[in-house]
């Protein structure tokens, strides 16, 4: 089975891939790279023992996506392919309406144009916004999120939603990540942002090693046991898995046609003090920090009601907090300049 995965060189789509080849699946990627380099998916080659056949494209451009399809017989889509920092889509709002929701329509057009309707979309715990109560679960309406990033993810999902309407034949999973950590456990592959990093991890690691002075955490005066906020952390490898876990679902139910949302997270809320003290008890390093005023936008606290995909998709996120931390040190200590080093 060939899997077009769009994005599939950044952080996860890169993971990803690698759980797809390790499950016997043809993958060709399609990414601009405009926020990761080819390297992460030599190494992903090296780790599988497995060729990726890879394509330098964005998913605006509707010509170079349909020459794809013509030339690789495409089975089904997964798409990561995104802009998806927080802060920067209030800056550059239409950049991000234009890469994340324009970029999605013209994708499902050419999948529609080539008869594949097959689909898995990223979305994630954003969309259920402000007005949801936690633990968040499927059948909650979509939300209203603080941020144009996502409100692309809120429109995209609506989008889908309607094409199941218009047409008959669509087969579409979305998948809502909570917050994905970790790296493979080879420490080969991981996250590695551009300049100063926006999510808690990356900026943990690069304190540990030596990169950033100390940490700022945002807030420590929330109605939560510690003040710091909480999240559902779950390890990008798990996530990854269940990537493959939903396209088997869609491989397994014929007779599926629409489109379904799936949680993905572990079920539990970790604060941001927890994760600094498990940082320095999985790596013996200290990580300094300063108590900052709350970041814009952030909510106290927010973790997954994982039960459908648990029981649909028969997926579990199994990887410890002590493995995420390990895991993150191991890929930052042995890559001190991500991808460059
Ligand atoms: P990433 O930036 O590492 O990966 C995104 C990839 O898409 C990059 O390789 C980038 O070069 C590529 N890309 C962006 N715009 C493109 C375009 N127009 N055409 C072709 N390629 C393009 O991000 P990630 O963390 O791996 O996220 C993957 C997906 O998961 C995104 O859709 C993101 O919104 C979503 N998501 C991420 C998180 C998270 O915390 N990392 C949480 C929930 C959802
Ligand atoms: C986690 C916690 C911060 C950095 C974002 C997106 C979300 C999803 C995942 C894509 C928060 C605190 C952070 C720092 C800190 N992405 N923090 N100091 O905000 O939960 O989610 O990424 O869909 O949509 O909003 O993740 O890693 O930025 O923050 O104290 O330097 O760590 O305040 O409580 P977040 P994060």
């Amino acid at each position: 089975m060939k899997v077009l995965v769009t994005g599939g060189a950044g952080y996860i789509g890169s993971h990803t891939v690698l759980s797809l080849l390790e499950n016997n699946y043809d993958v060709i990627v399609y990414d601009n790279l405009v926020n990761s380099s080819v390297e992460s998916l030599d190494r992903v080659e090296k780790l599988a023992g497995k060729s990726v056949e890879f394509v330098e494209g964005d998913i605006c451009d509707k010509a170079a996506l349909s020459h794809v399809f013509k030339k690789f017989k495409i089975d089904a889509v997964i798409h990561f392919a995104a802009l998806k920092a927080v802060g920067e889509s209030a800056q550059i709002p239409l950049s991000y309406y234009q890469n994340n929701v324009h970029g999605s329509v013209c994708l499902l057009e050419v999948m529609q144009e080539n008869d594949v309707h097959n689909f898995i979309f990223s979305s994630s715990a954003t969309v259920y916004g402000e007005e949801n109560e936690v633990p968040y679960v499927e059948t909650m309406k979509l939300g209203t999120p603080s941020s144009p990033y996502g409100a692309s993810k809120v429109m995209v999902e609506r989008i889908l939603a309607d094409m199941t309407v218009s047409n008959g034949r669509f087969r579409g999973v979305s998948l809502r990540y909570f917050n994905p950590i970790g790296a493979h456990e080879s420490g080969g592959i991981g996250e590695d942002p551009t300049g100063i990093p926006n999510n808690l991890l990356p900026y943990v690691a690069q304190v540990a090693v030596g990169k950033r002075d100390k940490l700022s955490i945002f807030g420590d005066d929330y109605p939560t046991k510690d003040g710091s906020c909480e999240r559902d952390y779950l390890h990008v490898m798990d996530l990854a898995q269940g990537h493959v876990a939903a396209l088997n679902w869609l491989n397994c139910n014929d007779e599926f046609r629409g489109v379904e949302a799936f949680n993905l997270g572990t079920g539990n809320g970790i604060s941001v003090f927890s994760i600094v003290k498990a940082f320095e008890k999985a790596t013996n390093k200290i990580i300094p920090f300063e108590v900052s005023p709350r970041r814009a936008g952030d909510l106290p606290a927010f973790w997954a009601n994982a039960n459908k995909a648990n029981k649909e998709l028969n997926w579990q996120a199994s990887r410890s907090l002590e493995q995420m931390m390990e895991d993150t040190w191991r890929w930052q200590s042995n890559n001190p300049d991500g991808y460059l080093t």
